[in-house]
């Protein structure tokens, strides 16, 4: 169980106190927590208490807040104070979904203070670092990636990116509270989206196919994966690159949990290698050595095109090229990460032109399109009902093919179930006509966490929790999910024809 506990039952201003002022040039500095709305009427209804932790989704609610809460730091929302204590990218996006459901203003507070970090190519780096966290909270920090103060006003952050999630968010919040300060949210945030999605697409189309590649693992998100496994072997593990700096993660996580040191040496290696390289992308191919083209990282590059074209469509901008753009990525991704051998989707090697042979719960999240062909997402879904993944009311999806001989119960991207993950799996099932089973994936990740904890990610067989407590996005998309009773909570018809092109 996680150790956070209830919060008063008092909250319950409204957020529309808080969305009056006009959004500010950038976060604001007080360290006063914005106040936060009511839960949801009758939220326990038909749906009665556990039976061995005695909670009610009620006191779910307010558990997820209290973590959220308790992870707010400054203007922003770390993911754990003790394993992750700066502001991490895709984190951000997950984090500002929920917080879209109690507090739309710290919401779009939290996503700004991320594009303060931004840099004039338009990349979003994937940690923002809190100057007032102490270098040695956290390897590899702000000394080790070196990277120059890129305009005034600039946040300390990284130089590499992470999964695109970041317009969905925007698009989130604002048809959560579409009232004036949204609106002027969606025109803040518009062309740094833009900026972000034109980088992506230029700078880091290595393959020449129309999608992005990463040229790290952790820019997919998915540190540790399966699916990286073949072209990282072109990556020496040498342990000397650890000499004279510690790792900080293996001191307040069980070192079965976390990645082992072999990949902390290929991740600092590579890391390495782009930062000394000046951080440039041309002839990523010939100059670096890990490429690699991920399914799950341009189904979110698809479904944020999508996102914009909504936003695009509020603030009286053309949608028609998002949505051109949008069909364009989908079809890349079915073209190029297709494997018809396995009826899934798979990472590609672009230095090897190769299909990663793993099946890995990243091969399954382009369900999350619309506008995928019919056939896949039938096979997609299919495979998330399978042995290998095993959706059930008992336990949601896990990261990694459940039969394989490598299969890892604990150790983070190779096995364990992620919320984040099975949060998109319910939408794609909901989005292809199986609102069943997105109702029953649903029930199945509430029961996990209330049967267990905010963790970070669970056992998939015992459904323990695994790695950091009190972890943010999983209290985020709880409260989403259970703002959402149906999975049914549609934006407008018109919204909708944006979103979709239909
Ligand atoms: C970590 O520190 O484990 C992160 O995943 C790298 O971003």
């Amino acid at each position: 169980m996680s150790n956070i506990g209830t919060t008063t039952a008092t909250e319950t201003l409204d957020a529309s106190t808080t969305t009056a002022a006009a959004p500010a040039a950038g976060p604001t500095t007080t360290g006063t927590p914005p106040t936060l709305t009511t839960r949801p009427a009758a939220l326990d209804a038909g749906y009665p208490a556990d039976s061995v932790t005695g909670q009610t989704l009620d006191d779910l609610w307010h558990m997820a807040r209290a973590v959220l809460d308790a992870n707010w730091s400054h203007n922003h929302t770390v993911p754990s104070r003790t394993l992750y204590p700066h502001q991490w990218s895709w984190d951000a996006a997950f984090i500002s979904i929920g917080l879209a459901r109690v507090n739309p203003q710290r919401a779009w507070q939290d996503l700004r203070s991320l594009f303060l970090a931004q840099w004039p190519d338009g990349r979003v780096p994937h940690i923002v670092f809190d100057p007032n966290v102490a270098e040695r909270d956290y390897f590899p920090g702000p000394t080790f990636w070196q990277v120059p103060r890129l305009r005034p006003g600039h946040s300390d952050g990284t130089g590499i990116v992470q999964p695109p999630a970041h317009a969905i968010a925007v698009w989130e919040i604002y048809r959560r509270s579409p009232d004036d300060r949204s609106l002027a949210e969606l025109r803040w945030f518009y062309p740094r989206l833009v900026a972000a999605q034109d980088y992506l697409l230029t700078c880091r189309d290595a393959g020449r196919g129309g999608l992005a590649s990463i040229v790290h693992p952790w820019e997919s998100g998915l540190d540790n994966s399966p699916a990286w496994d073949a072209a990282l072997s072109a990556v020496p593990a040498d342990l000397g690159v650890l000499a004279g700096r510690q790792r900080h993660d293996n001191r307040v996580a069980a070192v079965a949990h976390r990645p082992t040191d072999e990949d902390y040496a290929r991740f600092v290696a590579l890391a390495l290698a782009y930062r000394d390289g000046g951080y440039r992308d041309d002839d990523l191919p010939g100059r670096h050595d890990f490429v690699v083209e991920c399914p799950t990282f341009n189904a979110l590059l698809s479904a944020a095109e999508r996102a914009l074209a909504a936003i695009a469509t509020v603030i009286g901008v053309d949608p028609g090229p998002h949505l051109a753009r949008a069909r364009r990525i989908t079809q890349a991704i079915d073209e190029r990460l297709w494997n018809p051998q396995t009826g899934m989707y798979h990472a590609l090697d672009v230095r090897t032109g190769r299909l990663s042979p793993a099946r890995c719960v990243s091969g399954l999240v382009p369900l999350i399109l619309p506008d995928l062909p019919a056939p896949r997402a039938a096979a997609l879904m299919a495979m998330a009902e399978s042995a290998r993944f095993g959706i059930s009311a008992a336990m949601p999806v896990a990261s990694y093919d459940r039969t394989a001989d490598d299969f890892d119960p604990v150790r983070y991207w190779r096995g364990p179930v992620w919320i984040n993950i099975n949060w998109l799996l319910c939408r794609g099932l909901r989005d292809h006509g199986r609102p069943a089973q997105a109702a029953q994936l649903r029930t199945a990740m509430l029961d996990l966490v209330r049967r267990s904890g905010y963790y970070e990610y669970f056992h998939p067989v015992t459904g323990d929790g695994v790695g950091s407590a009190a972890f943010s996005w999983t209290a985020a998309l709880v409260l989403d999910l259970l703002a959402d009773p149906e999975g049914l909570d549609e934006v407008t018809s018109d919204q909708a024809a944006a979103v979709t092109g239909r």
